[in-house]
């Protein structure tokens, strides 16, 4: 790994997630040419916020949480980005996903740069008084930094349109305007978009078929196996069981559901709104332990819960065609090389989930003109937005013979950098 100029910040022997994104912005750097004299600006965020969140428990003790928000690049436009509340946040963490937003805003041309927050919590330990209480004092102390024209917060892990609500109450309350545009992802009721919910999983289908058209795999009839049944992973399922394909196999927090002859994805969404996870599914014809769930044969595999899941551990078991990254990090770049060598196709993060964040764009339209679009016209758009950027990504990586991940970067970092170079350096 090249010897980076790392930041006092940073622990050098434990870079986490921001040290993947290092090593992916290597292997950009040989092909951007003149460009890559500004590469530097990629390797460390524009700006850091770290807040102390304090909070008056039920009980009336008082809690103190740690909060962030990281703007990484603003060269194309305002930062956009989610919240994450989890209790293994580190800024290592949010600094990666700052990062990966630029790029996917980036390869998707959407006008923004890349941000995102996170406080370290878990949700579920909190009540619903003490969540509203949490975010309304982090939004609070990031609203130095946000606002509809500077930074554009969206819900991400354990966030939500409730979150997304307060966040915007509160925000209005400070500024002392309604400022619907400040976050996405919000209530319809309050200026949120049709179509949101689904965009992502929607996305992850849309670039999954023209994926599929390349490779010469028919949808209808494949074989997809899906990591992870939340917004992302359920929605990506029904819409490949409604093209005809066989959803073989889905892992949750709580289990593995096998079935060869398809599972009956309506009924799975069922049981898991009612038993909380996909363990014990009536439907399924085995139960499979953590592991066994790479080794199982598909044509599609979709990673679509949580980063780092396929290792240089795991990646050697896997037997499929095309992977779509519908979550933010899955694949380690140890295991991206198995898997090329392997000869599988991977539709990387950065192109294969930006659905969300490309209907948060129609959001943030929608609520700058008050005028708010059908959901027939807004999935005609991100249908096309996807299949255009997917199509210019195959270009470029079938030009630089590179992977998938590799050519996204390549597209997303050239434009990130001809703004910076063109804008020039101030003062
Ligand atoms: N929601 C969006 O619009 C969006 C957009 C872009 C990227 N993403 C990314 O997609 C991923 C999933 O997000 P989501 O919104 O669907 O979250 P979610 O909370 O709705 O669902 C997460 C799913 O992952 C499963 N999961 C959690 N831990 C697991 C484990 N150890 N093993 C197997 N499964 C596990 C959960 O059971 C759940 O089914 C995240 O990486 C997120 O950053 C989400």
């Amino acid at each position: 790994m090249i010897n980076h100029a790392l930041p006092s910040y940073l622990n050098a022997d434990d870079l986490g997630p921001w040290g993947q994104y290092l090593q992916q912005i290597d292997r950009v750097t040989p092909h951007l040419g003149a460009l890559s004299r500004w590469v530097e600006t990629l390797k460390r965020p524009k700006r850091i916020l770290t807040v102390d969140v304090p909070i008056e428990r039920d009980d009336g003790s008082i809690a103190h949480f740690e909060g962030y928000r990281v703007q990484h690049n603003m060269s194309r436009g305002p930062g956009k980005g989610g919240v994450r509340f989890h209790q293994d946040v580190t800024l290592s963490e949010v600094m990666a996903l700052s990062a990966w937003m630029t790029v996917k805003n980036a390869a998707v041309n959407v006008p923004y740069g890349g941000a995102k927050g996170g406080i370290r919590v878990d949700p579920k330990t909190l009540s619903k008084g003490e969540l509203q209480r949490l975010t309304r004092r982090y939004t609070s102390e990031i609203s130095l930094i946000i606002g509809p024209t500077k930074d554009i917060p969206a819900p991400d892990v354990n966030t939500n349109e409730q979150v997304m609500a307060w966040m915007m109450d509160s925000y209005a309350m400070i500024e002392g305007n309604l400022s619907t545009g400040v976050v996405t992802g919000k209530p319809i009721s309050l200026g949120g978009s049709l179509g949101r919910r689904e965009a992502t999983g929607r996305g992850v289908f849309v670039v999954g078929r023209e994926a599929a058209a390349k490779r010469g795999v028919a949808i209808a009839g494949a074989r997809v196996a899906i990591q992870g049944f939340g917004n992302v992973g359920g929605v990506a399922a029904t819409m490949f069981a409604d093209a005809g394909s066989k959803v073989i196999a889905v892992q949750d927090h709580t289990g593995t559901v096998v079935h060869q002859g398809g599972l009956d994805v309506a009924l799975l969404h069922k049981h898991v709104a009612e038993a909380g996870g996909v363990k014990g599914f009536p439907g399924a014809e085995a139960f499979l332990d953590r592991d066994a769930f790479w080794g199982i044969e598909s044509d599609i595999l979709i990673p679509a819960a949580l980063e780092q899941q396929i290792t240089a551990e795991n990646a050697p078991t896997i037997r499929t065609k095309i992977i779509l990254e519908g979550a933010n990090g899955p694949t380690t770049p140890e295991a991206d090389d198995i898997l090329m060598e392997k000869d599988i196709l991977i539709v990387p993060d950065v192109l294969a989930n930006a659905g969300g964040v490309t209907v948060s764009y129609f959001e943030w339209v929608q609520d700058f003109s008050s005028f708010f679009w059908s959901e027939e016209e807004i999935n005609a758009r991100l249908t096309r937005i996807m299949q255009e950027a997917f199509n210019a990504v195959w270009e470029v990586a079938q030009d630089k013979k590179v992977s998938l991940r590799t050519a996204t970067f390549i597209l997303a970092c050239t434009r990130v950098l001809q703004a910076r170079e063109v804008r020039g350096l101030y003062p």
